[in-house]
């Protein structure tokens, strides 16, 4: 989901439909504000954030919208879905239609999800060339055993998309419980990592993403705005 960004007098220009030259005698009169600030710079920047008024009018207003949900098992990851309840369906907040979800997660695995209608903010928490790692409790039907840390450490070859994984960190917390950080989000790969071992996962749920951690006063199926920090983080 990419973001709109696009030069301050082109914008203008096409929302308006008027010509450039147009727009530079109204940003040189001082008619044009971004954000509260008069705008003069042509080069000027906006995104679909910047709020931007053109002779006291409001030209576009768009609102970033933030959002964490405690995903229960059983929920889809999707926007729409024909058989089961959707992330979206879960949220209370109006304007839903325009959020997406940064990373999905399986049917039948739970916590953090974040949405949000900010493509360039999703990017850098998704895409694997920030290193965000996301953090994920498992459950595991045998036991694990020290060999699996150097292997999630080492990453596996996948055949069927022919990459190898990221080097992922495993932290064994009891016989039968691991904590995985991922840098990346391949189909089913914690499912698929753990079957190299013929150890079907049991459990499987996101305590975080990067610095942002499941709120502990959600209930699952609940959800809430970020705040600002997080937004930051
Ligand atoms: N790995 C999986 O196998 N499933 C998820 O939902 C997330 C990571």
């Amino acid at each position: 989901m990419e973001s709109k960004r696009a030069r301050l007098d082109r914008f203008i220009s096409q929302r308006l439909q008027i010509n450039r030259k147009h727009v530079r005698l109204m940003l040189a009169k001082g008619q044009v504000s971004v954000d509260g600030e008069f705008a003069r710079d042509i080069d000027m920047i906006v995104d679909e954030f910047s709020h931007i008024c053109v002779n006291d009018k409001l030209i576009q207003a768009n609102q970033a919208r933030y959002l964490m949900l405690h995903k229960p098992v059983g929920v889809v990851s999707a926007t729409v879905d024909d058989k089961h309840k959707t992330v979206i369906d879960l949220l209370e907040q109006n304007d839903k239609a325009s959020l997406h979800i940064v990373g999905r997660l399986d049917l039948n695995t739970s916590g953090l999800v974040l949405l949000t209608n900010d493509g360039r903010w999703s990017k850098k928490r998704m895409d694997p060339e920030y290193k965000v790692g996301k953090v994920y409790q498992v459950k595991l039907q045998n036991p694990l055993t020290s060999e699996y840390i150097a292997a999630f450490a080492q990453g596996m070859y996948f055949e069927f998309e022919n990459i190898t994984t990221l080097p992922a960190e495993l932290d064994i917390i009891d016989s039968h419980t691991a904590l995985v950080t991922l840098y990346e989000g391949r189909y089913h790969q914690i499912k698929r990592m753990f079957g190299r071992f013929r150890n079907p996962v049991i459990g499987l749920h996101r305590l975080s993403v990067g610095q942002i951690v499941l709120d502990k006063a959600l209930a699952v199926g609940e959800s809430r705005e970020l705040t600002s920090d997080e937004i930051k983080c």
